[in-house]
């Protein structure tokens, strides 16, 4: 089976307008290719318009759609309204918001300043809320038949993670705010999902995450019971469900995506895995003796 196959129809996502922050690179970008791909209009925003731009031509020129590119900083809610404002005027509408924008990096919690710390949760807590509050007002006001939130967040939402506290402390903001308002904003047609993914390289998350030789000492693919990292195509696949139609029962969930990883650091005797093959027959004697002792 090919794993990285496109997904969905061609024309699964025809009609729809959706904006895409931190969409200029990475996860963002390749999401945003296959929105093109399925026939959405797609903005993409970030800090860095001039990126943007680069990003936007690249993938109207690969897939014939409609991308646009506008500067905005998540973390100001002045800037995330002028966004909306600007995808309205260019769409005329908008379906769909994907949070994606993040920042991340791994440092000992002792060793951040207050404002490393807050320059965490501003981007992902903050940024995820101030889109959410100024495109739910705006879907709400406007009487939008149906909308999605499509949230990024990852799977030390709900386990925690040592070293990249202030990520798992505003990730689990996020979900905590993607289940809330599943329920809340139900009755104005607005469903709330989230994806958790596992590894899936990017440049962006990879050289801040596992800088230097972390990459070849820390193999994340080893962490991962099917023994290999995800491919962007797999996580487009489930995010191009997510915001479609096709997925209109679906509300208030986070989708785990990440080759069964979390569970395989969870389960107790999962480190049994190590024993070799040949040993179980000596183990299986041993336990079974124990019966008659
Ligand atoms: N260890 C400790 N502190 C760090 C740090 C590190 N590796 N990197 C940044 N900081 C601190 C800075 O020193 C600063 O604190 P200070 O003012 O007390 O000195 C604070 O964090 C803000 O850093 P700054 O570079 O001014 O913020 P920024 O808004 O320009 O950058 C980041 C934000 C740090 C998250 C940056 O990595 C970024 O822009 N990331 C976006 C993309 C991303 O992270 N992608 C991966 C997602 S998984």
């Amino acid at each position: 089976m090919d794993f990285t196959a496109k997904m969905l129809r061609d024309d699964a996502l025809k009609g729809k307008n959706i904006v895409v922050t931190g969409g200029g690179s990475g996860l963002g970008k390749s999401m945003t290719k296959y929105f093109l791909e399925l026939g959405a209009n797609v903005a993409i925003t970030s800090r860095d318009l001039e990126k943007l731009k680069t990003t936007a031509s690249e993938l109207e020129a690969e897939t014939g759609g409609k991308c646009l590119a506008v500067a905005c900083d998540v973390r100001h809610y002045d800037q995330v309204e002028a966004m909306l404002q600007s995808v309205l005027a260019e769409f005329g509408s908008v379906d769909v918001l994907l949070n994606n924008a993040a920042g991340n990096f791994i440092s000992p919690t002792e060793r951040l300043s207050a404002n490393a710390f807050d320059t965490i949760i501003d981007i992902v807590l903050k940024g995820s809320k101030n889109c959410t509050l100024a495109f739910g007002k705006h879907w709400i006001d406007s009487k939008q038949a149906s909308s999605v939130i499509l949230n990024i967040v990852t799977t030390y939402a709900w386990t925690g993670s040592a070293y990249v506290v202030p990520s798992a402390t505003a990730k689990a903001g996020v979900l905590a705010m993607t289940r809330s308002l599943a329920v809340e904003w139900a009755k104005y047609g607005i469903r709330s999902n989230a994806i958790a993914p596992g590894p899936f390289p990017t440049k962006g998350a990879w050289d801040r995450l596992l800088p230097g030789d972390l990459k070849d000492q820390f193999d994340l693919a080893k962490k991962v019971p099917l023994k290999r990292v995800g491919d962007h195509q797999e996580l487009a696949n489930l995010a191009a469900y997510m915001v479609s139609d096709f997925s209109a029962y679906l509300n208030g969930e986070v989708i785990t995506l990440d080759g069964g990883e979390w569970l395989k650091g969870a389960g107790q005797f999962n480190l049994l895995e190590a024993i070799p093959e040949e040993m179980w027959d000596m183990l299986e004697a041993m336990i079974k003796a124990k019966k008659n002792s």
